[in-house]
């Protein structure tokens, strides 16, 4: 703004200074044209009516005419040693702040008589009049100018830093631990991206805090299990009448069970110090009958205490690829369902089967089956059928969902087949099929 003040000044002073000049050289064609006292009285008053003066001097320095009186400022000019002034004329007085006059002056010969200076001049103060406006014009310029930059930058700076302030509190909702966050992505540049990176950082750490509750779930179901056979066989061992063969096999069966618990926690204490959150699945080829004899002989007193018989059809011939502890859990928690889900006097089966290109374990029972419309549910996380059955047994509705993901993992389907009051079966299907003499394969 401050250039381009000083230019348009100094454009319009040299303007002026150029009109000024132009204007005496009018007067000299003038003169030039024809020289006489009248020319030069009509020329003065001429001059007498506009805001500029006139000063025609002769070469010897006597005044000849003059618009105006002239006065200290205009002597100051006219006393001043003049250069070879060209034809065109010359600028003598252009600095308008300091001196009164700016002033041009213009050579005239009309005969060798009659030859001299036209001196024109003009008032500072007029020119000053000038600037004011101008300075004036510019000040309104300049406050509208910061108006319209003050207006900007508020709303640019508003655009600017609410999707910062929507980032902070985003990410202050994450320290105070609650990460289903949304951040909205309002941009494509850098602050877009921020808000994309905080947005998969919430994502991430929701996905582990879910991670981590059903892993803590998974775990306290494992442990769960092992805990109540070792208290139900527990209970009967302490038995008074019991005769000391049978309280030995409780007691064997104690034993083992605080075994696995002591594997299980052996295996979470390394998975801690590995911070993984998954169970690592190692297999190795069990067969089957002996598996499933040894896991029998575990639960039949529990079936046996509530009166329902065990039955276990199982070819010594079978063979599978499995990590059996975590098989194990699978049976256990089938046949934990079994138990809780059926009354007295009936009968569970666990029976292996071959077919073609698979093996199929079942579990079966004669209890009070799941009613079809539940069906697709009862492997969901955390799903009950009928709350109030439920609630007599005791569970959480996790242990078909983790049936189910211990199978998959695998290698293995599982699928249910149940009639209301006639009973259920959940079948463990393994596609390859491993023999005893013939290695994998078939
Ligand atoms: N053999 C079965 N007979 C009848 N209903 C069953 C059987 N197995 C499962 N269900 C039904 O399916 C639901 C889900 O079973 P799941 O094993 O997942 O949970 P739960 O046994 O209730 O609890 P948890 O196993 O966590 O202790 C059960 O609530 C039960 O109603
Ligand atoms: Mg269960």
């Amino acid at each position: 703004m401050i250039y381009l003040h000083n230019k348009v000044i100094h454009s319009r002073i040299n303007q002026e200074l150029e009109s000024l000049k132009a204007r005496g050289n009018s007067h000299r064609d003038v003169l030039e044209i024809t020289y006489s006292n009248s020319t030069l009285q009509h020329i003065a008053l001429m001059e007498s009516h506009t805001d500029t003066d006139v000063v025609i001097m002769n070469t010897r320095g006597d005044i000849l005419i003059s618009s105006e009186k002239v006065n200290g400022g205009m002597k100051k000019i006219l006393e001043k040693n003049l250069p070879q002034v060209p034809r065109k004329g010359l600028i003598i007085q252009s600095s308008w702040k300091d001196e009164r006059y700016i002033a041009t002056v213009t050579p005239f010969i009309s005969d060798k008589k009659n030859e001299g200076y036209i001196y024109m001049f003009k008032d500072t103060r007029d020119v000053e009049d000038l600037i004011a406006q101008l300075n004036r014009h510019f000040l309104f310029a300049i406050v509208l100018l910061l108006f319209f930059m003050i207006i900007t930058i508020y709303f640019l700076s508003k655009a600017l830093t609410r999707p910062l302030i929507a980032m902070k509190e985003s990410t202050t909702k994450l320290s105070k631990g609650n990460f289903s966050v949304a951040v909205p992505v309002r941009s494509h540049d850098e602050l877009g991206e921020l808000a994309q990176s905080i947005q998969s950082l919430a994502n991430e750490l929701n996905y582990l805090k879910k991670e981590r509750n059903e892993f803590l779930a998974s775990i306290s179901h494992e442990l769960r299990t092992p805990l109540t056979y070792i208290k139900g066989y527990a209970d009967i061992a302490r038995r008074k009448e019991l005769d000391a063969s049978e309280r030995s096999r409780y007691l064997e069966i104690i034993h083992d069970e605080s075994q696995r618990l002591n594997r299980l926690l052996d295996e979470l204490f390394n998975m801690a110090r590995m911070d993984v959150n998954t169970f690592t699945i190692s297999k190795e080829t069990i067969q089957l009958s002996k598996f499933l004899q040894t896991i029998h002989e575990k639960v039949l007193p529990a079936f046996t205490n509530k009166k329902i018989q065990l039955h276990l059809v199982c070819k010594d011939h079978l063979f599978l690829d499995i990590d059996p502890s975590r098989f194990e859990q699978v049976i256990l928690n089938l046949l934990d369902n079994a138990l809780k889900y059926s009354n007295e006097y009936t009968v569970t089966t666990i029976k292996a089967t071959e077919s073609l290109s698979s093996i199929s374990i079942s579990i079966i029972d004669q209890g009070v089956g799941i009613p079809s419309e539940d069906i697709p549910h009862i492997f969901d996380r955390l799903y009950r059928v009928e709350k109030s059955r439920a609630r007599d047994t005791g569970g959480f509705g996790l242990g078909l969902s983790i049936v189910k993901q211990l199978v998959e993992v695998q290698g293995g389907t599982i699928s249910v087949k149940s009639n209301l009051e006639q009973g259920t079966c959940f079948i463990i299907t393994f596609k390859e099929i491993k023999y005893e003499d013939s290695g994998s394969g078939r």
